[in-house]
């Protein structure tokens, strides 16, 4: 598997990922499936130098990515800290890809020089918390039953990593 920064040619199917995370009820708070005209828009948005989009590729076909976004854009305060979003495509999770995507954007972002990464998810998404939590991601906040998904009000949850405590297990980090 190849893990690299994602082209325009990525778009069509870092978009169908996305679509797909939509269907569990559980992934996003979007409801409807994102136009292709939008994450073009949102491609556009992410500068690599600063905000990279990676994609994990095996032989030519795009099965995750992970992306750094701007939190508060424009606001020069808030600009080292950072939002890490992650979707894997439904045939290829639970096979440690979504891990890869998120060790390699953690050390993306302190070579940046980001100081703060978080996650911003539904408190019942128990994979992605698993996930976070294996990367010592600790929970910064909780939004009591601010969505409401078919039907159910749902809170949400960010868990946050301040990269100067992050454990490297690389040296060169
Ligand atoms: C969440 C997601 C990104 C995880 O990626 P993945 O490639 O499937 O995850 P990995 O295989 O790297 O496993 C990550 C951890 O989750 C754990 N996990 C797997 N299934 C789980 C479950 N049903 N409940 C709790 N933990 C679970 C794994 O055990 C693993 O931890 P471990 O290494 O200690 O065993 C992926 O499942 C996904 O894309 N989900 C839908 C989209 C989504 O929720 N994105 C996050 C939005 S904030």
């Amino acid at each position: 598997m190849n893990i690299r920064l994602a082209l325009e040619s990525d778009i069509v199917s870092i978009n169908e990922i996305y679509n797909q995370s939509i269907l569990t009820g559980y992934s996003t708070c979007d409801t409807e499936p994102i136009p292709i005209s939008e994450r073009v828009e949102w491609f556009k948005n992410h500068n690599p130098k600063t905000h990279p989009i990676l994609v994990a590729d095996i032989d030519g076909i795009i099965v995750g990515w992970i992306s750094l976004s701007e939190y508060r854009p424009g606001r020069s305060a808030l600009a080292q800290t950072v939002e890490v979003s992650y979707f894997i495509d439904k045939n290829f999770q639970n096979k440690g890809i979504g891990s890869q995507l998120m060790d390699r954007i953690i050390k993306e972002a302190k070579e940046i020089g980001h100081k703060n990464v978080f996650a911003i998810l539904l408190e019942n998404n128990e994979r992605s918390i698993a996930l976070l939590k294996n990367f010592e991601f600790k929970q910064w906040a909780h939004l009591p039953e601010v969505a409401v998904l078919n039907g159910s009000k749902v809170g949400q949850v960010y868990y946050g990593l301040t990269i100067k405590f992050y454990t490297f297990i690389d040296e060169t980090y």
